[in-house]
């Protein structure tokens, strides 16, 4: 995985590490609250949600979910848990698979490196959504045409970012899908399988 990769979580909160190390030293001796309180941390006042439940409402495949969630719960685990979406997949859980990809205001991210609160106010796309009922897309179709899956643990987040890729690359290479691709990992190596589905959206050859 780059280090670079595009789906790294950027949050929202405006709260640097340095900060957050005098907001904990500062939060420390307070009792547990619901909703957020505002402290001073490095000359600013700075809202400090939890470490309590809060309400954390979000916008995902087009309808309005809320829950009341501790702050450190990552959107993987709000979809998989309350919102009962279990498209995508906790496999590192840490930022490294692609498994977990779901499409943050029409861009993919590692939902499991995405707090659920920081994913207010965003569009939230799932894997159950890109399909118009019990159609499948081409890309879906694809996957299947081409065996592009073994296990399927990978698969979800491999749909998604094929989708957001072919959108962004309607006519790609072979050396485009290795690159664009590179931030989704396959544990079964249905790699081959994966680049034929991609190529044949665009009547392309593997090479
Ligand atoms: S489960 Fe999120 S990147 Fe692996
Ligand atoms: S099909 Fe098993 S991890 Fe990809």
């Amino acid at each position: 995985m780059k280090d670079d990769d595009a789906r790294k979580p950027e949050t929202n909160s405006g709260v640097s590490r340095r900060d957050f190390m005098k907001i904990s030293a500062v939060t420390a001796a307070v009792p547990l609250v619901l909703g957020p309180r505002v402290v001073e941390a490095a000359g600013e006042e700075v809202a400090v949600h939890g470490p309590g439940k809060v309400t954390v409402a979000l916008n995902v495949n087009g309808k309005k979910l809320s829950a009341e969630l501790e702050p450190r719960v990552t959107l993987l685990d709000a979809l998989r848990g309350p919102f009962d979406l279990a498209g995508a997949k906790r496999v590192c859980d840490r930022g490294a698979c692609g498994a977990c990809t779901v499409l943050l205001d029409g861009k993919p991210v590692y939902a499991c490196s995405v707090l659920a609160i920081d994913a207010q106010g965003a569009k939230i796309t799932t894997i159950e959504a890109l399909a118009e009922s019990d159609k499948l897309t081409p890309v879906m179709q694809a996957f299947v045409e081409h065996d592009a899956q073994q296990c399927g643990f990978c698969t979800p987040g491999f749909v998604v970012a094929a989708t957001y890729f072919l959108q962004k690359h309607p006519k790609p290479n072979a050396d485009d899908i290795r690159r664009e691709l590179n931030g989704n990992y396959c544990r079964c190596g249905t790699y081959d399988g994966i680049r034929a589905v991609a190529l044949a959206q665009t009547g392309g050859e593997q090479s």
